[in-house]
């Protein structure tokens, strides 16, 4: 047994998931993924940073987002800006219609969404934490408002957009004219989305700041339900290919009081959270309601002309709406292991942070050295870190909280037969490998890896 293999504690028991969302929270802060935002003035509700560790997952979340949807024949990608012209919101019908029922409790003070509280509550007027009594309901928008410009009055309001979409209306014949795209084609978008939301809270589950990764499909109507079908597969097809486990997702259809009012039918893709099922994404076809609308309000033609058929038409729209933080979340959910001594991330490594950590087995020059050597190697190819901090079993133990996937140590045998130990997070099983296949090795299990 090697002397690495020593410092390996055997696993303590069978693995377990995530329980309570405090557990990874305090990883989260402790480890650099994400910080209360604020924090030296106490916080501000439902804001969150992202700390080094916490960028890089979000970066790599983007970043598969972006190429499973872009790189494609029939969708082209958009950043539009976040403030728009205000009669966007009108036309999107969220002026008049994002809104929710606010009720609070005139004893505890503690605020509801009248329609997630229990009937029975809302028909005594009673409150669910403390019995005390409660407001009559009041319609609260969700959108925040600015001004622009000097002037604070009702001409200049703007609005922080509550979700990318509309950018991408808009943008239709733009993008379509300067592309020359035939339509079934979409516009791929990630951006930033501000929503005053009444409950936020579970973490970054739901924050008032955050990013949607939306995809909007142009399709000729009669052709919409089976490209909604289609897209409904693709997307719970990416959700498992981030290594995310089969039996915790499903699909939740929308019945005819939950319809968003833009939607003919919706499908969330749901995740199931220490807290429940929740939605992670939704599938949605918006026919050609807003499209429609944009017509109507802007009083400017968004057909599309089809030149082979010589026909004009508005196209429906698929829509895939996913939340970035919230895959981020459920990417971190679901990795989340413990078996009662040791607690590690079994990221997919294309989502962990680093690819690689690499160690001198003892703090030796030549070892050092050596180390170095293989450091800067690696790195050509994929995110690396080094630690020489303490025993290399605590060493290992670190890089596994932050889902680390491999662990390459370099000890005396390195030195004399140049083949170094590969340790892999999730097994903790120990393979010699030679430096000079180390990185084909590691490639080759990253692009072969299941869980
Ligand atoms: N354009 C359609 C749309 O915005 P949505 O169901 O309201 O649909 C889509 O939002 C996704 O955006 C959700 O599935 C969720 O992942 C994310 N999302 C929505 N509100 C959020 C919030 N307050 N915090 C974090 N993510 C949110």
């Amino acid at each position: 047994m090697s002397e690495n293999e020593k410092e390996e504690q055997k696993p303590a028991g069978p693995p377990q998931d995530l329980k309570d969302m405090a557990d990874l929270v305090s990883l989260c802060k402790r480890r650099g993924f994400v910080f209360p935002s604020s924090e030296v003035y106490g916080g501000i509700n439902a804001c969150w940073d992202y700390g080094p560790l916490g960028i890089e997952l979000k970066r790599n979340v983007k970043e598969r987002w972006w190429r499973a949807m872009v790189d494609r024949e029939d969708v082209e990608g958009l950043d539009a800006a976040i403030l728009m012209h205000p009669k966007v919101w009108e036309a999107s019908g969220h002026v008049a219609g994002f809104v929710d029922p606010l009720v609070d409790c005139k004893k505890c003070k503690s605020r509801f969404r009248a329609d997630k509280i229990d009937a029975e509550a809302m028909k005594s007027k009673k409150c669910p934490e403390c019995g005390g009594e409660l407001t009559e309901p009041r319609q609260f928008n969700l959108m925040f408002r600015t001004f622009m410009g000097p002037l604070e009055d009702a001409a200049s309001v703007v609005y922080l957009r509550p979700e990318t979409a509309q950018g991408i209306y808009v943008n239709f014949l733009n993008v379509q004219q300067s592309t020359r795209k035939k339509v079934p084609f979409g516009i791929a978008q990630i951006g930033k989305a501000f929503r005053n939301e009444i409950t936020p809270g579970n973490f970054i589950f739901r924050t008032r700041e955050f990013e949607q990764m939306e995809m909007q499909f142009f399709v000729k109507p009669g052709t919409d339900v089976e490209w909604f079908e289609r897209w409904k597969q693709t997307r719970i097809e990416w959700h498992l290919a981030n290594g995310i486990r089969k039996n915790k997702l499903r699909f939740h259809e929308h019945g005819a009081g939950e319809l968003a009012h833009y939607a003919k039918a919706a499908f969330d893709i749901e995740y199931e959270f220490p807290f429940g099922w929740q939605e992670l994404e939704g599938i949605h076809n918006r026919t050609d309601f807003d499209l429609g609308r944009h017509q109507q309000f802007s009083g400017k033609k968004l057909e599309y002309f089809d030149e082979e058929h010589r026909e004009r038409y508005l196209p429906y729209i698929v829509e895939t709406s996913a939340g970035c933080d919230r895959t981020l979340l459920v990417a971190l959910a679901d990795a989340y292991r413990f078996d009662g001594e040791r607690v590690w991330l079994a990221l997919h490594p294309h989502l962990a942070p680093y690819k690689v950590a690499v160690y001198p087995l003892m703090k030796k020059p030549e070892l050092k050295e050596y180390t170095e050597t293989v450091y800067a190697d690696l790195k050509k190819n994929f995110r690396v870190t080094t630690d020489e901090a303490g025993s290399i079993g605590k060493r290992y133990r670190r890089q596994d909280e932050i889902g680390t996937p491999f662990g390459v140590t370099i000890d005396y045998d390195t030195l004399s037969n140049h083949t170094v130990t590969v340790r892999h997070r999730d097994s903790m099983a120990q393979e010699r490998v030679s430096t000079d296949k180390l990185s084909g090795y590691i490639q080759d299990k990253i692009h072969n890896w299941e869980k």
